[in-house]
Order: structure tokens, then sequence, then C-alpha cells
């Protein structure tokens, strides 16, 4: 569903397209594109070949595998509140399974606006789409993408609306950083090594960075923006799942259920917000027009589909606790912003000090804490900060780094987010998804910032200009607890 729009074109089209690559598509794999612009097959075809050439990380495509891919390609045009259309992809896939022998077996991908993920649930269920269960001889399975619901009251009635038709185990609620290589490693870096388990606590740990900058702005997308803003269209989602991946207790096995109880006991400890933090502990900003990579651009309020007066905010910095046994009192900062001066996402752990204060008469800026920084993307990788004596007469300490890169350890390129989701779906896994009670608990952290928010105008927007690191205020949140933000 949606199967003409952004989404599948960037992503979801190639990424399947590289899984036929690695031979991970079953036999007779078919796609069905069910969306309201009108197309013939063998338009449909021809469009998705020219969004694997542009967007797939293999690069034009091979013709042996996209002609087998491209015969499983077809096209239904349709009004995801018109039964017939329902009857009609009844029909059609009924086609397939006898001549492709797909066997009945049928994922509904929803890369719809989420305004009708609960007309198309409910179509779909009526037409008997829809199996009682998502494994065992024929299974169906939905995925619905992000953003999952508007506040905690929307994405709680989405919930309802879809368990009405399909059981959770059927529910694929995506989250594409769950997907990404590095995202995934954090679990591995932390519990298959013994080394940072024992420290990574209140007792060892100093404070918690993540932060996922973007030079991009907002694209074409600036009607979805408007009502988003960077809250709900990356904290909420994304910079959630980091927070959680680095506090999370370890499961009781790597299967999806104890991976995710996890999970959720971190975002149900995450301490609300009180009037006073409100405004201490979180600062929203909006990009003003700027310099990046040697171009000018414009602020937000003049991009396409912008209100000139909005106050959308395209940045967001704000410091939580965890307050459970192994985080309280360690503070969370998260700050994310559109139009910073590089894309960089990492999650850097500050240890504290060392007690005994020997080389107190050295500069105290060489005397740096330890850091681990786990760099999720680009520049895949970690680094450990630490210090060292400079090599000479007498004593002089110095800051140093200990790699590990993705690009000089491992000879293989990664696969995309998406290609990693779209076989688990596949293959009936839900580890990387999000579960009904994780969203909520997600949407109960930020809801009550919306709600602050919609009483106070932000005053001075826009306050960063584009391609600097956002505005003044979150500087401040940070040197008023005597730390300030990484350089990334
Ligand atoms: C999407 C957001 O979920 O993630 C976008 O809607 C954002 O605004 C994107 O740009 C970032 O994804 P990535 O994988 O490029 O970090």
């Amino acid at each position: 569903m949606g199967a003409t729009g952004d989404l599948a074109h960037r992503k979801l089209i190639p990424a399947l397209y590289n899984l036929g690559i690695d031979h991970l598509l079953p036999h007779g794999f078919s796609i069905v594109g069910f969306a309201r612009q009108d197309h013939e097959h063998e338009d449909f075809r021809q469009d998705l070949r020219d969004a694997v050439n542009t967007y797939s990380r293999h690069g034009r495509t091979n013709a042996e595998v996209w002609n087998s891919f491209a015969e499983g390609l077809f096209f239904l045009q349709a009004d995801f509140g018109d039964a017939k259309c329902y009857k009609q992809l009844a029909d059609l896939l009924d086609r397939i399974d006898h001549e492709r022998g797909t066997q009945g077996n049928c994922i509904y991908y929803l890369a719809t606006p989420p305004t009708v993920i609960s007309q198309i649930t409910h179509m779909l269920g009526e037409a008997g789409l829809v199996t009682p269960s998502a494994t065992g001889e024929h299974w169906t399975r939905i995925v619905v993408e992000k953003p999952f619901g508007f506040d905690l009251t929307s994405a709680q009635t989405l919930n309802r609306d879809l368990l009405q038709v399909f059981h959770e185990d059927q529910i694929y609620r995506i989250d594409h950083y769950l997907g990404k290589e590095t995202v995934q490693n954090i679990l591995v870096f932390r519990f298959a090594n013994g080394l940072f388990e024992p420290i990574w606590n209140r007792s060892y740990v100093d404070s918690v960075q993540i932060t996922v900058a973007e030079d991009l702005g907002i694209d074409r997308r600036g009607g979805y923006y408007e009502g988003a803003g960077a809250l709900r269209d990356m904290v909420q989602s994304h910079m959630l799942q980091l927070l959680t991946l680095t506090a999370m207790e370890p499961p009781v096995a790597l299967d999806a259920n104890a991976v995710r109880d996890e999970k959720v006991k971190v975002l149900r400890a995450v301490v609300p917000f009180s009037e006073e933090a409100f405004s201490r502990n979180i600062v929203r900003g909006q990009y003003g027009p700027g310099w990046i990579g040697g171009k000018d651009v414009p602020g937000y309020r003049s991009e396409a589909g912008v209100n000139p007066e909005s106050s959308t905010e395209t940045y967001v910095a704000l410091k939580t606790y965890v307050d459970n046994w192994r985080w309280a009192g360690v503070p969370f900062y998260l700050r994310h912003g559109k139009r910073l001066p590089k894309k960089e996402t990492e999650i850097a752990v500050s240890f504290k000090r060392a007690p005994l204060a020997l080389f107190q008469h050295l500069d105290a800026n060489s005397m740096t804490p330890n850091v681990l920084a786990m760099r999720i993307q680009p520049d895949e990788g970690m680094s450990l900060k630490f210090v060292a004596k400079v090599p000479g007469q007498g004593i002089e300490i110095q800051p140093v780094h200990m790699d590990f890169l993705y690009g000089s350890s491992f000879a293989r390129q990664s696969p995309e987010a998406y290609e990693r989701l779209l076989h688990d779906v596949m293959l009936g896994d839900s580890t990387l998804f999000t579960r009904r009670d994780e969203v909520e608990a997600e949407w109960s952290i930020i809801t009550p910032i919306l709600q602050y928010w919609q009483g106070q105008q932000p005053s001075a927007f826009p306050n960063y200009a584009a391609g600097t690191w956002g505005p003044e205020a979150a500087a401040k949140l940070m040197s008023c607890d005597g730390r300030s933000w990484r350089q990334v």
C-alpha cells in the first residue's frame, strides 16, 4: 500500500531487489503495488527499475536478477476506502498464488500516511484477507510505517484498530533505526563482551549523550513535517530506541519478547518531566537561513509546504533520567536537529574521572574523562578516548583514541536497514520491531512535552542559523551542568 510513494521508491523496492541479489527471496516471491495512481503492470515495473537503478546499493540493475524480480511485480489501482478494490486485490493475490506458487502467505506493507492505516486494516479484515495467525501453513502479517500516531491517544487508538483485525504477533511496527547494523551492534557490544558491562552503570558512568545530527533540511516533506516536528519525527521513535538499547538490562534470551520486555522497562523508568524541567531541561529550535557545505540554504519558514510563521521545531535538546537501580542520577542528554553542520549519529558514554588527582598540577583540559563513542553513522565504528603520556621529558598528558572502524575490520558492505527488516518480517522475527506497549510507552514520554509546548508559543523562532550546532539555549542546558556537547 502506497507503492508509488517516496518510501517505496527510495527504500522498500531497492531493499527487496537487494535481497534478491543476495538470494534471500523465496521462490515465486511477488509484489502487488496497491495505490491511488493509475499504472499498468508494465509501467509500474519500469518505474521501479528506475528507482532501483538510482537507489540500490548495488548500483544499476543486473538484467538477469531484475528480469526474474520484475516477473513478480504487479499493480492494482486502489481507492483505500472502496471494498471493490479489496475484492480485486483478493482475486489478484489468488491468481498470483496459483500462477507463481506463493502458497497464500502475505505481508501487507503500509507505506501510507498514518491517517489511512485504520481504514486499510479494517477493509482488509472485511475482505477476508487476514488469516487468524502469524505463523502456520498460511499466514498474513502487516507492517506499519512510522509515525505511529501523533500522540499517546492516537497511538492507542491505532493499536486498538489494528488489534481488532490482526494479532499482536502479526503486527510489525517499523523503526528503521533498529535495522541498522551499528544499532544492532549495541547489544552485541554490550552483552557479548565482558569488558564494559561491569562498569555500565551509575557507579562509573558520568553521563550519556545521544546525538542525531542531520545536515539535510526537510526536503520535499514540508507538508508532513509541519504537523510532526523534530520531537515526533526523530525523538519519539529513533532516539528513544537508541536510549533503550544503551540503557536496557541484558534480556533473558535473544527473542522478540525478551528483548522488548527489557526495552519497555527502560521507557517506563524514564522520569516524567516536572513543570520546572519542561522549561529547564528541554530546548526547541528552528533553523533560519544559513550556509552548509559551501551553499546558501533557506530557513525552515521558506521551505516548500511550510507556513511562513511556522512554530514547528526542527531542533530538540533534552536532559532526562532513567530512574532505576542501574542508572539513577545519570543524565541522558539527547539532541537532534535538521540543518546542522553535518550528518552524524552517535551515542557517547562518558565515564567518571579517576579519583586520585595525581596529575592535578597539569593542564585541566588534558585530563578529559574516558569516553566510549558508538558511531552509528556515517564512519560506522567505535572509539574509546583515554589519556596517555606524551613522549618526552617530564609528564605531559594528552587524550588519545582507540578506534574500531567497520570499514577496515569487515571487508563487506552492510545491508541497508530495510533489507534486514523486510527479511525479518518474512521470517516472522519481530525482535527489531516495536511492540504495542513499547510504542505507547514512547508516546507517554513525548506527549506531555507536546502538550506543554502547545500552551507556550516558542519565543524567537528561528533561533539558530542553518549550518550551526543549534540554539544558544542548548549549549546553556549543558553548561549549567558543567558539561558541554561533544564535538562530533
Ligand atoms: C526518518 C525521519 O524516520 O529518519 C527523517 O522521518 C529523517 O526526517 C530520517 O531524516 C533519518 O534517517 P537516516 O537513516 O538517514 O538517519
